[in-house]
C-alpha cells in the first residue's frame, strides 16, 4: 500500500492498521497471475496433428521430438515421455528392479503419488524424517532406516528445492541401493551444476496442469544408462522390445501402457518456449522474498542445502512460528493473509500416518509379503519428529504468484509485516 512509513524490516508499515480479517482495508484486492498461461500458436499445430489421425506415439514423432528437447533442457542422455509423473515413477521403480517385498526409503513430505507408486510395486515405503529447515529428506536419518529389504532411495525435490544428492548418493553407493529422484516439481532446479533428475539412477518429472511445464497430464523419466532406459521404454510400451532388448517374442518383458499422446507433446513444446523466462522471473522474485521475509520475526524462508544452486519454486515455502505472532494458529495467520489479499496453502500433512498406509499394511498381500512381525516393527519406527514439526509450520505461496511484479512481492511482504505488527489483533 503506497505511502506507508518504512519499518525496521525495510517494508512499508501499518503499525496502527486494522487487519483486514477484522474489517480493515486489505493490502491488496487485485487478482494474482493465473495458471496455466498459453498462446494461440499451438492451436494450429494441434489442429494439423488432429487432421493426420496420427494421435498416438507409435504413429507420428511429436512425443519423440519432445523427448529430445526435454533431454537437452535437463542435460540427460535419454528422456522417455510418459502419461504422467505417477507413471514415470512406476516405470523407474520397475526398470531399476524394485520388486514385491522390497523396502524403498522415501520422503514423507511429498505428494501422495510418490509413495503410492511404491505400493503399486508391492514394496513398502519406509519414511525417512524431514529436515524442517530444508523441507527435504534428512540424509542423517537415512542409514538408521536401512534393512536387508531396502533396495532404493526415493528422494523428493519438493517444491523444486534440490535434495542433498551427494550425501544421498554416497549412502546409496555404500549400501548398493538405487536412487530414483522424484523431480516432479523440480524442472531445471540445479545442484552443483547439474539439473535435478540427472543426479541419481533415474529422474522423474510431472507435466500435470499445475506444473511449470503443463500439458494437462504428462510425465518423463530421464537417465543416462542405455540399458536401463531401454527397459523404461519397453516397460512403458506394454513390454515391447526396444533398443538393446532383442527378442523373437513380441513382449519379452512385463509392461504397461504408460504412453504420452502427441497432443501432450505439442502443448509441452509450446510451453517450453516460455519456460526459461518464467523460471528466471520466479527465481528473481523468490530471492527478493527470501531477503525481505527473513527479517520478519517468526517467518523462516526455506533453506537450500549446500550445493543447491537453484530451486524451481513450484511453491514458495516459509515456516510460520506462532510464538512470534501472539500464539495465533497457522490457520488464523493464513486467514489473515487471505483477508489481506494473499492466498496461501499449508502443504502436506502427517502423511506417514495416512489411511492408505494401514490399508496396505493390513491387506492380505502385504501380510503375506512381509509378515505381521515386520509390519509391526515398521509401525513402531514410523516416528518422524522433524516432519511432524514441518507439517505444523509450513505455509506456501503458489508458483504463479512468483510470476508477478516486484510490487506484487511487496504486497506479500507488506501483508505479513502488517499482520506481524498487529499480531495482538489475531486474538
Ligand atoms: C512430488 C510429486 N510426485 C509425483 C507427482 C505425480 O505426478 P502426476 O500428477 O503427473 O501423476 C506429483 C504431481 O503432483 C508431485 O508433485
Amino acid at each position: 500500500m503506497a505511502g506507508w512509513p518504512v519499518t525496521s524490516f525495510g517494508i512499508s508499515s501499518s503499525v496502527t492498521s486494522k487487519l483486514a480479517i477484522n474489517g480493515g482495508e486489505p493490502i491488496r484486492t487485485a487478482p494474482w497471475p493465473s495458471w496455466p498461461v498459453w498462446d494461440r500458436t499451438v492451436e494450429k499445430e494441434i489442429a494439423d496433428m488432429y487432421r493426420t489421425g496420427n494421435w498416438y506415439r507409435s504413429t507420428g514423432n511429436l512425443c519423440q521430438e519432445f523427448e529430445k528437447k526435454y533431454a537437452e533442457l535437463v542435460g540427460a542422455k535419454h528422456c522417455l515421455a510418459t502419461a504422467s509423473g505417477t507413471t514415470s515413477l512406476s516405470v523407474a521403480l520397475h526398470s531399476l528392479g524394485i520388486d514385491a517385498g522390497d523396502e524403498v526409503l522415501v520422503s514423507p513430505f511429498t505428494f501422495i503419488a510418490t509413495y503410492n507408486v511404491i505400493f503399486m510395486a508391492k514394496a513398502l515405503p519406509v519414511f525417512v524424517d524431514t529436515d524442517p529447515e530444508t523441507f527435504l529428506m534428512d540424509p542423517k536419518k537415512i542409514e538408521e532406516r536401512i534393512t536387508e529389504r531396502t533396495t532404493a532411495i526415493l528422494p523428493v525435490h519438493i517444491y523444486g528445492y534440490p535434495c542433498d544428492m551427494d550425501a544421498i548418493n554416497a549412502i546409496a553407493k555404500k549400501h548398493n541401493l538405487k536412487v530414483i529422484e522424484d523431480a516432479c516439481q523440480a524442472w531445471s532446479a540445479k545442484y552443483k551444476g547439474k539439473n535435478a533428475g540427472t543426479l541419481g539412477d533415474l529422474g522423474c518429472f510431472s507435466f500435470q496442469n499445475s506444473k511449470h511445464l503443463p500439458a494437462g497430464e504428462g510425465g518423463a523419466v530421464v537417465g543416462n544408462h542405455d540399458e536401463v532406459m531401454d527397459i523404461c521404454y519397453s516397460y512403458h510400451n506394454c513390454g515391447s522390445p526396444y533398443g538393446g532388448i532383442k527378442s523373437d517374442s513380441p513382449y519379452p518383458i512385463r509392461g504397461a501402457n504408460f504412453r504420452m499422446q502427441h497432443v501432450q507433446a505439442l502443448i509441452l513444446m509450446s510451453q517450453m518456449k516460455r519456460f526459461t523466462d518464467d523460471a528466471a522471473l520466479r527465481e528473481q522474485n523468490a530471492t527478493y522474498l527470501d531477503n525481505k521475509l527473513k527479517n520478519i520475526p517468526g517467518i523462516v524462508p526455506c533453506k537450500k542445502v549446500d550445493g543447491a544452486e537453484k530451486s524451481a519454486y513450484h511453491l514458495y515455502p516459509i515456516r510460520y512460528k506462532k510464538e512470534e505472532f501472539n500464539n495465533a494458529s497457522r490457520d488464523t495467520f493464513m486467514k489473515a493473509l487471505s483477508s489481506e489479499g494473499i492466498p496461501s496453502m499449508k502443504g502436506y500433512g502427517k502423511q506417514n500416518k495416512d489411511g492408505l498406509i494401514e490399508d496396505a499394511l493390513t491387506s492380505r498381500g502385504y501380510k503375506r509379503l512381509f509378515g505381521d512381525k515386520w509390519l509391526d516393527s515398521w509401525r513402531e519406527k514410523n516416528v518422524l519428529p522433524g516432519n511432524d514439526q514441518l507439517t505444523e509450520e509450513a505455509v506456501a505461496f503458489y508458483q504463479s504468484m512468483l510470476l508477478g511484479s516486484k510490487k506484487d512481492m511487496d504486497d506479500i511482504v507488506n501483508a505479513i509485516t502488517k499482520i506481524y505488527e498487529n499480531r495482538r489483533q489475531l486474538g
